[in-house]
C-alpha cells in the first residue's frame, strides 16, 4: 500500500476518534483517561503527518517557517490539554470536539512541519509531544489540577464535601429577623437599607454571601463577629428566596 493511502486511513480513524464527543455526548472520564485519549489523538494525527510528509514533494517555503511551526504547534497542543479546560469544554460536545480537532491539527503539524524542516525532526518532535501528553496523565507538569474531576463527577464530590454545611433558609430567616430586619424590613421590603425582595435577580447565592461577609458601609460587617460562616450561608439563602 502506498503511504498516501495509509495516511488517509489513519486520518479517517483520527477524525472519527476526535469527533467522538459529538456522537457520544458527554462521557464521565477521569482526567487521567481524558489525557490518555488526547495523547491517542496526538499519536494518530502525528502519524498521519509523518506519512504525508513521506509522500510529499520536497519542502517548499523557508526552513525557518517550518521550524517555527514545529516548535509552536506542540506548545499550543499542551495548552489545549490544560486540565482546567476540561470541565467547561466537556459540557459542550461541540467545543470538546473542536478541542480534539485542534489537537489533531497540531499533532499533524508538529510531525509534518518537523519532517519538512529536516528528516527525522518530525519523528523526534512527535515522540516528545506524545511523551509529554502521556506524562501529563500522571500529573507531570500539571499536578495540582489532577484532582479536578470531569464536569459530571464534580457535583457529587462537591455535595459530599458540603454535606454538613448545606444552607438552611429556615434558620436564615431567624438570623435575618435578629440581625437584618431592622434595616431591610421584616419581610425584606426595605427601610434604611435597600429592599431585598427580588435580590436573587441582583446577586446570586455566592455573591450574596460574599456581600454579607464584606459589605459596604453603612451596612455593618457582622461576620465573623456576630454571624458564623453557617449563619451567613443560611441568611444569604433566605435572602435569595425573597420574592
Ligand atoms: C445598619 C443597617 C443594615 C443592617 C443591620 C444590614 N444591612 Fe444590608 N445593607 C444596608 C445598606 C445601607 C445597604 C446598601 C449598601 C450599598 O449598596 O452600598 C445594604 C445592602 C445589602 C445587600 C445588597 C443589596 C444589593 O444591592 O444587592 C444585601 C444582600 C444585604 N444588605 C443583606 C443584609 C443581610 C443579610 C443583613 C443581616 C445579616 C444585613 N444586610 C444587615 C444596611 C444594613
Amino acid at each position: 500500500m502506498k503511504s498516501r493511502t495509509v495516511a488517509y486511513i489513519v486520518l479517517a480513524v483520527t477524525i472519527v476518534f476526535a469527533i467522538a464527543p459529538t456522537y457520544r455526548g458527554q462521557i464521565e472520564l477521569p482526567v487521567r483517561v481524558h489525557h490518555l485519549l488526547h495523547a491517542m489523538v496526538l499519536v494518530l494525527a502525528a502519524f498521519t503527518g509523518l506519512l504525508f510528509a513521506r509522500s510529499a514533494a520536497p519542502a517548499k517555503g523557508s526552513r525557518a517557517f517550518w521550524l517555527i511551526v514545529t516548535i509552536v504547534a506542540p506548545m499550543l497542543a499542551m495548552f489545549l490539554m490544560w486540565p482546567s479546560n476540561y470541565s467547561p469544554l466537556d459540557r459542550l460536545p461541540a467545543a470538546h470536539t473542536a478541542e480534539h480537532l485542534g489537537l489533531a491539527l497540531l499533532g499533524f503539524l508538529t510531525a509534518y512541519a518537523g519532517q519538512q524542516y529536516a528528516t527525522g525532526v518530525g519523528v523526534a518532535m512527535s515522540l516528545s509531544l506524545w511523551a509529554m501528553a502521556f506524562l501529563a496523565a500522571w500529573g507531570f507538569g500539571v499536578s495540582p489540577p489532577l484532582q479536578v474531576q470531569t464536569a459530571a463527577a464534580a457535583p457529587t464530590a462537591a455535595a459530599a464535601a458540603n454535606a454538613g454545611t448545606a444552607p438552611d433558609p429556615h434558620h436564615g430567616q431567624a438570623v435575618f429577623s435578629q440581625n437584618c430586619a431592622s434595616c431591610h424590613g421584616a419581610q425584606g421590603q426595605g427601610g434604611m437599607g435597600p429592599r431585598l425582595i427580588g435580590e436573587s435577580s441582583r446577586k446570586d447565592l455566592m455573591q450574596a454571601e460574599a456581600w454579607i461577609e464584606n459589605p459596604q458601609p453603612p451596612m455593618p460587617k457582622l461576620y465573623p463577629g456576630t454571624l458564623s460562616a453557617q449563619d451567613v450561608r443560611d441568611v444569604a439563602a433566605y435572602v435569595e428566596t425573597l420574592k
